[in-house]
């Protein structure tokens, strides 16, 4: 656990941060006295956590944000950025397992938007103010990625798509991203990581029966906020960049992932998608 105050003057900017393990890694941050940007899909999302925050005594300021929606990520990323000269931490962690395929005002799959497209254009846009601060990018990604493959002509499925594909290949670009970014950033450290299997409402697209047991016997919401936020503050982690973590521990990730060639790939085509350069 984090002790109380460790993170006292440090700017923390959360996605996914109303429900989840989001939202109370958000709260414990905040708790050890970061200033923490939460960002959800609408402030009335954010509100139980502001108040929770507040009478904590302390710093939290909401965002509106639809992570699906590049455009609105921009937006958040500009009013971020006109607000901090610092960034410590960016944890990307929205992330869907859709139950059927949508596609985003902007044309892509919301699955790849938010899990992948988002974290990437977010991170771009704040890596100023990363920089500055010397920071971390946590990329909540998944071990399901290690089972995925990248749709290299057609990254947002149109024509074979399913919910398991769409998730595992988001996860897998983050990844992959995640690697192919401390490669280009040597002040900013950036790592993707698996928190577990964890009882929350990522699942609630699941059978009933599968989401009785994941509730039942699954890791806890607390346990896999605590991975986050141990990314986030932990000294072991200073200087660690370019790695897939399965909660506390370094693991390798999928193969595609250490070819280089397959990063910049990639990146160039993820790069041309958020029109992030
Ligand atoms: N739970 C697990 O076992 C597990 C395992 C591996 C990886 N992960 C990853 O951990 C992260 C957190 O998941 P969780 O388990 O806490 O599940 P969760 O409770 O479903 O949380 C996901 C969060 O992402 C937000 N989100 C989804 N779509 C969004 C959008 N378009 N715009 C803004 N926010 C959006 C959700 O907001 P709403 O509340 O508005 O939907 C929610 O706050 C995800 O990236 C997930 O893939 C979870």
């Amino acid at each position: 656990m984090i002790r109380a105050m460790d993170l006292k003057g440090k700017v923390v900017v959360v996605t996914g941060a109303g429900s989840g393990i989001g939202r109370i890694a958000a709260r414990d941050l905040a708790k050890a006295g970061a200033h923490v940007l939460a960002i959800a899909r609408s402030e009335a999302r954010l509100q139980p956590l502001v108040d929770e925050v507040k009478a904590q005594g302390g710093s939290v300021q909401p965002l509106a944000c639809d992570m699906s929606v590049l455009s609105a990520v921009r937006e958040a990323a500009a009013t971020i950025s006109a607000a901090h000269a610092q960034i410590h931490a960016l944890v990307n962690n929205a992330g869907l397992w859709a139950d059927q395929q949508r596609v985003t005002p902007e044309g892509h799959d919301e699955t790849l938007a938010v899990n992948a497209l988002a974290p990437h254009l977010l991170a771009k846009l704040l890596l100023p103010q990363l920089r500055a601060a010397k920071g971390r990018i946590v990329n909540v990604a998944s071990e399901e990625h290690l089972n995925g493959d990248i749709h290299w002509d057609d990254l947002s499925l149109k024509g074979r798509y399913s919910p398991r594909r769409a998730y595992r290949q988001s996860k897998l670009i983050l990844t992959m991203l995640s690697i192919a970014m401390s490669e280009r950033e040597p002040d900013v450290q950036v790592n993707a990581l698996h928190p577990g299997i964890v009882g929350t409402k990522l699942f609630r697209n699941f059978p009933r029966f599968i989401q009785f047991w994941i509730n039942l016997l699954m890791r806890k919401p607390q346990d896999g906020a605590n991975v986050l936020t141990w990314h986030v503050h932990s000294p072991e982690m200073g200087g660690v960049t370019g790695k897939f973590y399965s909660r506390y521990k370094e693991r390798r990730p999928h193969g595609l992932a250490l070819v280089k060639e397959s990063r910049e790939r990639l990146w160039g085509m993820v790069e041309k998608l958020t029109n992030a350069s």
